[in-house]
């Protein structure tokens, strides 16, 4: 009986100590989330949690930046050289995992209708975004496809080093690639950032984009259903929803 007792409390106390840890991981980024974005962004972040674990709810907004809303030079931030990287450099640059690339964007690079731009601090790599001619995997896009008119390009993937947060690189890397992009008659980029992504929403709204609709999708006992919106069609960009046998609500 002793045994026993001696058995099972260890593996007790390993259990509340799991759940008191997680807990406490939740509330500090609970936390962080209300001093940095206010108390509806830390409401947004429990009500994305709980639906999406019940419903499988992903809900992300789309944003619009027209290339005469681009005030942002490469003289304001004089330590970076922004430009696109070739397949090589990406393969360089995904072999240090604090870059999270990995082999599918070397081979992206490589297509032809993906490239990456990018700010660079000497040899290393502060910011990226990934942009696409055409048309966007659902992958990429939230459960969705988009088919983009030729002088529209769908904005990915974007992250900033951790060394290098909150020096508004994020929306200088776009700002800047859309100016490239524009040397080819592209006029304006479209993007999607989770409903959650304050950092990403910020940089985004500071940028100059406007927030044009809404790709909504959940599951209600195993009916997968999904919102979008109109607004995002009149610019000629086609959304391929994730079924056809789905439920599909137009929102405008
Ligand atoms: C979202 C992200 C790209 C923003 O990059 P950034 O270059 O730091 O952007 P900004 O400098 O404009 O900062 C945006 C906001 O991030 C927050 N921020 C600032 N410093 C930060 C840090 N060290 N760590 C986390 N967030 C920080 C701030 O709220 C800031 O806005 P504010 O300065 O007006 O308060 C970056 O946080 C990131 O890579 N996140 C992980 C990947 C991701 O979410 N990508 C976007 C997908 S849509």
């Amino acid at each position: 009986m002793a045994t026993c007792v001696e058995q099972v409390e260890p593996a007790t106390v390993s259990i509340g100590n799991r759940t008191w840890a997680l807990l406490r991981k939740k509330l500090s980024t609970l936390r962080t989330e209300c001093s940095r974005f206010g108390i509806g962004a830390a409401f947004r972040l429990v009500a994305d949690k709980v639906g999406s674990r019940v419903l499988g709810l992903k809900v992300s907004h789309v944003v619009w930046l027209d290339v005469e809303e681009v005030v942002v030079t490469a003289a304001s931030l004089p330590k970076f050289a922004f430009r696109f990287l070739n397949a090589a450099e990406v393969a360089a640059y995904a072999r240090d995992p604090a870059n999270d690339l990995d082999n599918e964007f070397v081979a992206r690079a490589a297509d032809g209708r993906n490239s990456c731009f990018a700010a660079l601090d000497g040899d290393r790599i502060a910011a990226y975004g990934w942009y696409a001619r055409d048309w966007i995997e659902g992958e990429h896009c939230d459960g969705f496809g988009l088919k983009m008119p030729p002088d529209v390009v769908y904005m990915y993937k974007g992250f900033t080093h951790p060394d290098y947060r909150g020096q508004r690189l994020h929306g200088a890397v776009m700002g800047l690639a859309l100016r490239a992009f524009a040397e080819n008659g592209v006029k304006a980029l479209i993007s999607t950032v989770e409903w959650t992504n304050d950092a990403s929403l910020k940089s985004c709204a500071r940028l100059g984009y406007r927030r044009i609709g809404v790709l909504a999708r959940a599951r209600f006992l195993s009916i997968p259903w999904w919102k979008t919106s109109s607004k995002v069609r009149e610019r000629g960009v086609e959304i391929i929803t994730p079924t056809v046998a789905a439920r599909k609500l137009t929102i405008v």
